[in-house]
């Protein structure tokens, strides 16, 4: 293994999408951001160095992060953000990880232009466990705004209402053909026939889940979230914000003289106004069809499931296996040390006095994990904890609860109103952690991928409607479950995941949807050092930026 290095220079490009103009965040001037390649068992060390107006925070998820939590990256929770002329340099080590991840910034809505590929390559001389591909190529979904998504965030938080939504999604920076003013911005994969393509893809948009197809070609999937997976066929993909998963392509036998269109929309279960609009790219042979592609040549389009389609979503998800064998073994935890029941939901926050809101009823709108709606500190949570100084940064008494009786997707409740607060829930070292994870109906039932930092889980089981604490766990999958960082927890319904506490730190868990992060939908957990040198969070760096 050895130590690769990057220079990440934050500075704002022009960039044209759309036929707008904007000024945005990158790095080093690239949109999508530069590519981390790695592999398995390598150093990387990433000097970023902030020189936009805005405090800026990068996160490498779904990175383990073993004993080098203060290079997680989620602003406020493990370190301060690094201001305007700063440099911090994060430095982990990639363990017991090979696929695809990727980076993106943690502070805000600054993900909609900070984000790029991390691929993990396997150790030298150690072979995919299925065919070799002849190309890999990352495919990275994201969202374009023709206006500032920092400004409408604030404005959303501002007035209590829904934020507005982008113009578009992005495939690898592209909108695609079936926007107005776009098909310039279209991207390409220029295939040849017969052979055997590593799709590696990354939903980094901000708020949408999304369906992703290839007309007359089947995708297999075999790697989600940097873990291998029993590989099986799909001609869609359901991707959420957060997720990564690698699919083989097989190119057909001879170059057809066809295009193939290949599309992505939302996944999109919610109330409110949501962008329905799909962003396509262009499937190529070589050698290339006759005529130039235009969008009345002959091509083909895929077909994506409805906007709403839980059973699609329910069935693609049951469908993720590990492989759970010799060379790949699933370390799924057999007993639980502590069990956990979080309802995860929207609902509502009073309307500050004078003011008028746009939320439900004159409310604001607000998200919840146990009805605590997150509130951000001031300073960095990990720092407080590593030197035992909690006392007004945060508070350990998030209500732990069983399930209780309640009709969580039932009829909503009259009151809506949610409670704020910073609160963690501290665990040991090493705690085997059952946790279920129930959508509610507060203010309608959706869907909502949860990330966990610090840790991959084993997603143990899923079902619609209420959690059954007798019955459900007896049909939990205890042998070869999902190992992955970010889980959709299904419309109307729950999940239960299972993990070890092995990783000393501060770790934030949340909703991918940044309007959900943004009304609250986040809380941390803190686990303690073990006993062992190889067991404890080392001091912070020296060039830790402090607020
Ligand atoms: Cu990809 Cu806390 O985020």
């Amino acid at each position: 293994s050895t130590t690769r290095y990057y220079n990440f220079d934050i500075r704002r490009q022009n960039v044209t999408r759309l036929c707008h103009t904007r000024s945005i965040p990158t790095v080093n001037g690239q949109f999508p951001g530069p590519k981390i390649v790695v592999r398995e068992g390598d150093r990387v060390i990433v000097k970023v160095t902030n020189n936009i107006l805005n405090n800026v925070t990068l996160h490498w998820h779904g990175v383990r992060q073993l004993q080098s939590g203060w290079s997680d990256g989620p602003a406020y929770v493990t370190q301060c953000p690094i201001q305007t002329g700063q440099s911090y340099a994060y430095n982990f080590t990639i363990v017991g990880q090979r696929g695809t991840l990727f980076w993106h910034a943690h502070i805000s809505w600054m993900r909609y232009s900070l984000y790029g590929p991390i691929i993990i390559l396997p150790k030298i001389g150690l072979p995919y466990p299925f065919p070799k591909p002849y190309k890999e190529v990352p495919i990275i979904f994201g969202e374009w705004f023709n206006v500032d998504p920092e400004a409408v965030i604030a404005q959303a938080l501002r007035t209590g209402g829904s934020p507005n939504v982008s113009d578009a999604y992005i495939i690898n920076g592209l909108p695609g053909p079936l926007y107005n003013c776009s098909s310039n911005d279209t991207f390409k994969l220029k295939v040849k026939p017969g052979k055997t393509y590593l799709l590696r893809m990354i939903n980094a948009a901000l708020n949408d889940e999304l369906f992703f197809s290839i007309a007359n070609h089947t995708l297999t999937i075999v790697d989600v979230d940097g873990v291998y997976v029993k590989p099986f066929n799909s001609n869609v993909i359901l991707i959420t914000p957060g997720q990564t998963t690698n699919v083989l392509l097989r190119t057909k036998p001879t170059a057809p003289n066809a295009f193939f269109l290949m599309a992505a929309r939302p996944y999109a279960t919610g109330l409110g106004t949501f962008d329905n609009t799909t962003t396509s790219a262009i499937l190529e042979y070589r050698p290339k069809p006759s005529k130039y592609y235009n969008i009345t040549f002959p091509l083909f389009k895929p077909t994506l499931p409805v906007l709403n389609d839980t059973v699609f979503a329910a069935n693609f998800s049951s469908n993720l296996r590990s492989l759970a064998n010799r060379q790949y073994p699933a370390n799924v935890p057999q007993n639980v040390d502590k069990r956990f029941f979080f309802t995860v939901g929207l609902g509502t926050s009073p309307c500050p006095h004078n003011r008028t809101c746009q939320g439900p009823n004159g409310t604001k709108f607000a998200a919840t994990v146990n009805n605590i709606s997150w509130a951000l500190p001031d300073t960095a949570i990990l720092q407080a904890h590593f030197y035992g100084r909690s006392n007004g940064i945060y508070a350990t008494d998030f209500p732990v609860q069983p399930p209780f009786p309640f009709n969580y997707t039932g009829t909503p409740p009259n009151n809506t109103l949610v409670s704020n607060g910073t609160k963690v829930v501290v665990v040991p070292f090493n705690t085997s952690v059952e946790l279920v994870m129930q959508d509610t109906s507060v203010l309608g039932a959706e869907s909502h991928p949860l990330h966990l930092h610090g840790f991959n889980f084993f997603v143990v089981g899923q079902g619609f409607g209420n959690y059954d604490t007798v019955n459900d766990p007896a049909r939990f999958n205890l042998v070869d479950p999902v190992e992955r960082n970010t889980v959709g927890v299904p419309d109307g319904g729950w999940v239960a995941i299972r993990f070890f506490a092995d990783n000393p730190g501060v770790w934030l868990m949340h909703c991918h949807l940044d309007v959900h992060t943004s009304w609250g939908l986040r809380m941390a957990w803190v686990v303690n050092d073990g006993p062992l040198p190889n067991q404890k969070l080392p001091p912070p760096p020296s060039d830790l930026p402090e607020c």
